[in-house]
């Protein structure tokens, strides 16, 4: 064997996943149904598990999933098939798992999913009185975690622990989870509590469906004086995103970097199931991978496109982020 050459062993034919073909990424059938494309960008306006079928049946397979689904209780997206307010946080875990198990067969056995997701509080207070205008724009009567809990884990002041159930049941489902990745926020949201810590960081999961997987450590790693590589820490610090985007809970460049970068081999597919506005669209169009977005909204369909055709694939990006 020739230096430089790697032996066939599983963990090695893992580094050079095969390409998807542009024959597929771009057939009729998906274009077609596109509400945006670009030669290396596709956009998909619709409900994530009927899209994720569809996808499924133009054997259509990508590198990287990379998403942060509506948070438990936060948001009310105006859709009747929009996930987030079920009446019950275990149903919310069980539409996120059914969302992910449809996952499976669009991403490649060498892929990797990647999933932000923050946590919720019970609050069992009833309607919000307050007559601010972000609970106006969130359109909420009652937020689930307003009505009264059944006692047992939905009680008031309850830490649901949303993203630690939610990694359980995918591992319970068959997935791998390599790293609970802690995103550090050195600006949070003020909390207005007096008697708990306030809360300034939230979870990336890492997770694969098999034990050999690509990764490239070289374009994520910590070089040391010595020259010596060591993997990415797994706290990463990186400023909520605010204002940048129309998104009211869009997340940062910096959270989607190490996931695209370390998980996409070139010319590589990401998909963001719920794409929002593109944010993880935007980074693998600038690093010069392909992508795909889904989303239920058509309001942040149209900002992921506006985000998409302002912004240019950059040629020296991947260099200067050894
Ligand atoms: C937390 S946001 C994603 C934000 C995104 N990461 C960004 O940077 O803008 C969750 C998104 O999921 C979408 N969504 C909610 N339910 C959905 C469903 N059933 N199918 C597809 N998208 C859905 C919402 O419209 C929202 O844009």
């Amino acid at each position: 064997m020739h230096e430089g050459v790697l032996k066939p062993t599983p963990a090695n034919k893992a580094l050079h996943p095969v390409t998807t073909p542009e024959s597929i990424f771009r057939s009729e059938q998906i274009l077609q149904q596109a509400f945006y494309s670009d030669p290396t960008s596709i956009i998909l306006q619709g409900d994530v598990k009927e899209r994720l079928r569809f996808l499924a049946e133009q054997g259509l397979q990508v590198d990287t999933i990379v998403t942060s689904p509506p948070y438990y209780g936060q948001r009310d997206y105006g859709h009747d098939d929009q996930i987030g307010l079920e009446e019950h946080p275990q149903k919310f875990i069980d539409e996120l798992v059914e969302v992910f198990e449809l996952c499976k067969p669009v991403l490649k056995d060498t892929g990797s999913l990647w999933i932000n997701l923050g946590d919720t509080y019970w609050s069992g207070k009833g309607a919000h009185k307050s007559g601010e205008s972000k609970q106006g724009a969130r359109r909420f009567g009652i937020r689930p975690q307003d009505r009264p809990g059944d006692g047992l884990w939905t009680r008031p002041k309850q830490l649901l622990l949303m993203p630690h159930r939610l990694a359980i049941a995918l591992q319970d489902a068959g997935w791998l989870v390599r790293n609970d990745n802690i995103w550090i926020k050195p600006n949070p949201i003020p909390d207005q509590v007096r008697d708990r810590s306030s809360v300034s960081h939230e979870h990336v999961f890492h997770l694969t469906k098999n034990r050999w997987y690509y990764y490239n450590r070289h374009l994520v790693g910590r070089t040391m004086e010595s020259g010596k590589m060591l993997p990415p820490l797994d706290t990463w610090m990186a400023p909520t995103s605010n204002g940048g985007s129309e998104h009211k809970a869009s997340f940062s460049e910096e959270l989607v970097r190490i996931p695209v970068l370390a998980t996409t081999p070139d010319n590589g597919i990401v998909l963001d199931p719920f794409n929002g506005s593109g944010t993880t669209m935007a980074f693998a169009k600038k690093y010069g991978y392909r992508s795909l977005g889904i989303d239920i909204s058509s309001h942040y369909c149209e900002i992921a496109e506006r985000r998409l055709t302002e912004t240019a694939a950059q040629t020296d990006v991947k260099e200067h982020s050894k």
